[in-house]
């Protein structure tokens, strides 16, 4: 044991009473460290059993190490998903909801030359629920769905950080800002989508996202929706929804503990 260990736990059985501890950033390293061992684990095992088919990426453990709130395996689901996607034929990446990027991050960095990534937010956080939300999970024990208005807002420096983290180049990235609703759909989507992620949590803007994709998909894109039948009844409801006016999606639901969200493929 090192000089300065030695001088950091005597520091540490002093602070105690105060319930302070001092963690110095090699202990820092190695929790990460830990996590990114744990995340290499569980995706081996689950890439055996499930999708033996995914391309091995070297530094994919570490982005799983560095999610939060997406779990392992639904993040294992968005990689098949994005890859069966990108195998079947053009186009590029979408992720409608963003917050500070890491699921943004995972995805740009199993993006091959020539698929661009399309990133839509508001950075304001969640826009108003309409009576469509209904409070499903209170995660954040607020009590009321109203009160999830304007939480998990993020700034886009966030993002374009986590994608610097990853090398992806800025110039095949577009951050589209502003506020999804029926009054404004998604600009500057691409030509063709490959792949997309919805995670904004709430009826309108999933369903005005959906809505808007739609044109720009093709036999075999993919279309991930999160939160379905989790925190609000809206994400479950605006695909029911999307899915009578076009019924030309095979349907995957997750069921927990894989996760609380739903495939779409178009046939
Ligand atoms: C759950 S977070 C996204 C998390 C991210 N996909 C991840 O897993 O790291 C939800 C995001 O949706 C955005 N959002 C919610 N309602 C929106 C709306 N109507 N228009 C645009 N963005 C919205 C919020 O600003 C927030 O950043």
């Amino acid at each position: 044991m090192t000089r300065r260990h030695l001088a950091r736990r005597g520091l540490n059985r002093l602070l105690r009473p105060l319930h302070l501890r001092i963690v110095t950033d090699d202990l820092l390293h190695e929790g990460d460290r830990r996590l990114e061992r744990l995340a290499a684990s569980f995706h081996d095992v689950y890439r055996a059993e499930h999708f033996p088919d995914l391309p091995e990426r070297p530094t994919r453990a570490a982005r799983l190490a560095r999610l939060d709130g997406t779990q392992l395996p639904e993040a294992m689901h968005l990689l098949h998903g994005l890859h069966a996607s990108l195998a079947s034929g053009p186009g590029d990446v979408v992720e409608i909801g963003v917050c500070q990027g890491y699921t943004s991050a995972l995805l740009a960095s199993e993006l091959p030359d020539g698929r661009d990534l399309w990133l839509y937010d508001s950075f304001e956080g969640l826009s108003t629920p309409t009576e469509e939300d209904e409070l499903l999970d209170d995660t954040l024990g607020l009590g009321s769905m109203a009160a999830y208005a304007g939480r998990m807002a993020v700034g886009e420096e966030s993002v374009r950080a986590q994608l610097a983290a990853v090398g992806f180049p800025p110039e095949r990235t577009h951050i589209v800002r502003g506020v999804l609703g029926v009054a404004s759909p998604p600009r500057e989507l691409p030509d063709v989508v490959a792949f997309a992620y919805l995670d904004v949590d709430l009826y309108e803007p999933t369903l005005v996202a959906l809505e808007a994709l739609h044109p720009r998909t093709r036999p075999g894109s993919v279309l991930v929706v999160d939160d379905y039948g989790f925190l609000s009844t809206g994400p479950e409801r605006a695909v029911e929804r999307f899915l009578a006016a076009h019924p030309d999606h095979d349907r995957w639901v997750a069921e927990p503990p894989t996760g609380h969200f739903c495939v779409l493929t178009r046939r």
